[in-house]
C-alpha cells in the first residue's frame, strides 16, 4: 500500500538517495535538511511498505505555492504515485487558501508536463536557458484556485 505523508527529518537520507536516481543535477542531502527547517517549505513523501518511493514539495510564499520538485523512483513510475503527490499538494494548497501553484519544467520533460496538465496546470510562460547543466528552456506551468480568490 502506498501512502502520502508529510516529510520529516527521518526521511531526508532516503529522499536524497531517491533524488540521485531521478535528476541529472540532484539536490544534496544537506539541502533537504535545510528544507526541513524552512518554515515556508511543505514537503510530502510517498511510502510503500515504509519505503520512500517518491517525494514532492512546494514553498508557500505570500499566498503562492512554488513547487520545487516532484520525483518518483524509476521502478515505481506510471503507477499513479506522481498523481497522488500532486493531488496531495493541491489539497494542501486549497486548505492553505493559496491563490496558485506554479513550477518550472524542462521543455523536454514530456512525462512531467503530462502529469501537470492532467491536474489542471497550464503553460503560462517560459524561462529561457533556465537549466544551468545544459542551458535548456523551462515552461512555467501554473494552476490557479479561483475558489480561493476574494
Ligand atoms: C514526472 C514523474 C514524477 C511522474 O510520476 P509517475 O508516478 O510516473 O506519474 P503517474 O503514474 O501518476 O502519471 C500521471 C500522468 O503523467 C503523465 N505521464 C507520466 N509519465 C509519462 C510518460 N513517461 N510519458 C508521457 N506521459 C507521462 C500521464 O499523463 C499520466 O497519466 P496516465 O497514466 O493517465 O497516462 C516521474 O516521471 C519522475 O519522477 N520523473 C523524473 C523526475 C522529474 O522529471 N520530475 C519533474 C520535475 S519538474
Amino acid at each position: 500500500m502506498t501512502e502520502i505523508v508529510r516529510m520529516t527529518e527521518e526521511d531526508v537520507t532516503a529522499v536524497a538517495e531517491l533524488e540521485k536516481k531521478c535528476f541529472a543535477v540532484p539536490w544534496s542531502e544537506k539541502s533537504f535538511h535545510d528544507e526541513m527547517k524552512n518554515k515556508l517549505a511543505v514537503y510530502f513523501v510517498a511510502k510503500s511498505d515504509g519505503r520512500c518511493i517518491g517525494y514532492a514539495g512546494f514553498w508557500n510564499v505570500s499566498g503562492e505555492g512554488g513547487i520545487t520538485n516532484v520525483a518518483v523512483l524509476p521502478e515505481y513510475r506510471r503507477q499513479g504515485i506522481g498523481s497522488m503527490l500532486i493531488a496531495e499538494m493541491i489539497k494542501t494548497a486549497v486548505k492553505l487558501r493559496l491563490d496558485l501553484l506554479t513550477l518550472e519544467v524542462r521543455k523536454s520533460n514530456i512525462a512531467a508536463q503530462g502529469l501537470y496538465k492532467k491536474y489542471g496546470f497550464d503553460i503560462i510562460g517560459e524561462r529561457k536557458r533556465y537549466y544551468s547543466d545544459n542551458g535548456e528552456d523551462a515552461w512555467i506551468m501554473t494552476k490557479t484556485f479561483a475558489e480561493n480568490e476574494e
